[in-house]
């Protein structure tokens, strides 16, 4: 199983829309796979297939359980948050803007239907760090950043210093 590249914002996968998984089989077991194993060469709790190039929606998340040894493990076939309540406000990066952090106003609880590898629907009932970490990444199956979710001078301060690191750099 390779790692895959991650993308680092600005590409333009980052910020397209992805379209739903209609085909399961050897293609998307593998992929899966592949993402699962890089994030966690990546020491990543969430990763999303735009980020890896691929705009379709599936996303792997591993978050690690508080005064714990374990982690929640899932993998996301065509996700989608059923209903949520409450707000929280936590410290997110992402590993496609690597460097920058800010606190983002979640839901925070969610509850999340979506497939599985093999197209059995199941679902997940989130709250606190693994609700952050689902909402991220389906946020990313529709191009929408961590950023994105700041008020606006926030957002325009942060992305005038995301700009400045990885856009200028380009040049
Ligand atoms: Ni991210």
């Amino acid at each position: 199983m390779p790692l895959l590249d991650i993308l680092v914002y600005p590409a333009p996968e980052l910020k397209r829309k992805s379209l739903p998984v209609e085909e399961l089989g050897e293609d998307l077991e593998c992929l899966l796979d592949d993402m699962t194993e890089t994030l966690r060469d990546a020491d990543g709790i969430g990763l999303a297939a735009p980020q890896v190039g691929r705009n379709i929606r599936v996303l792997v998340v591993d978050v690690p359980l508080p005064e714990s040894d374990e982690r929640e493990f899932y993998e996301l076939v065509n996700p989608e948050i059923v209903s949520s309540r409450g707000f929280q406000v936590g410290e997110e990066g992402c590993l496609s803007i690597p460097g920058f952090f800010a606190n983002i106003r979640r839901k925070n609880h969610v509850h999340v239907s979506a497939l599985d590898r093999k197209g059995k629907r199941f679902t997940i009932d989130a709250d606190g760090m693994l609700s952050r970490v689902l909402q991220h990444e389906i946020d990313h199956l529709d191009g929408i950043l961590f950023f994105d979710r700041l008020r606006r001078l926030k957002r325009d301060l942060l992305v005038k210093q995301i700009n400045e690191r990885f856009v200028s750099a380009q040049d």
